[in-house]
């Protein structure tokens, strides 16, 4: 299994990669059915841990392996939602989304109010109002051997905007600490420096 692949507009799912996939399925705070390759499940589990205890914050995985019928599905949800445009550059084409390897999790938290109570933070609107907590989630993600793969500013090289809540499982704590060392490099600019993509 290459934890290395790269999935973006050019690069497809490569056609033999389910059959060395293994998943976990779980259920998150909304209720949802959640689907996650193993290895980035587990790693996904120790970044919840290390976050929950050092910084109070709750992440829960709002989305992971879609097939590509799931991806045609939200493709079209957004485009009658928002138009063509937006959804283009917030929606891989089905095939071309990272989502299809089980590597990427879409993550939101849950905060606790002050009587105590706890509140999902859950839209993408309002998940874009916390930017402090955001900066504290990418500050440990490469310990854990995630990145952030949609940064700011780099549209003309992923294809997408600004995702804060798209991480993605590289399986090697250095290579992760190499990228997110660099704030704003891509997954994309880094394989190119290493002559692998
Ligand atoms: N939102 C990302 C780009 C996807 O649809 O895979
Ligand atoms: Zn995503």
């Amino acid at each position: 299994m290459d934890y290395m692949i790269l999935v973006n507009q050019s690069h497809p799912l490569p056609e033999d990669w389910e059959k060395l996939l293994q998943t976990v399925t779980v259920v998150n705070s909304v209720g949802d059915e959640v689907v996650v390759e193993k290895k980035t499940y587990d790693a996904y589990l120790l970044l919840k841990k290390s976050l929950e205890e050092k910084d109070g914050i709750c992440l829960e995985p709002d989305s992971g392996l879609r097939s590509i019928a799931e991806q045609q599905e939200i493709m079209e949800r957004f485009t009658e939602k928002y138009g063509a445009e937006y959804a283009r550059k917030t929606v891989a084409p089905p095939g071309y989304s990272e989502h299809h390897t089980g590597l990427a999790v879409d993550l939101y938290y849950r905060l606790k109010n002050a009587d105590g109570s706890v509140r999902d933070v859950y839209t993408n609107e309002e998940l874009e109002e916390h930017p402090d907590i955001w900066a504290v989630i990418h500050g440990r993600l490469a310990e854990f051997g995630f990145i952030l793969r949609y940064p700011e500013g780099k549209t003309h090289i992923t294809g997408y905007q600004y995702e804060p809540w798209h991480i993605r499982y590289l399986d090697s704590a250095a290579a992760a600490a190499d990228i997110m060392g660099r704030p704003g490099l891509t997954l994309e600019e880094w394989l190119a420096e290493k002559g692998s993509k």
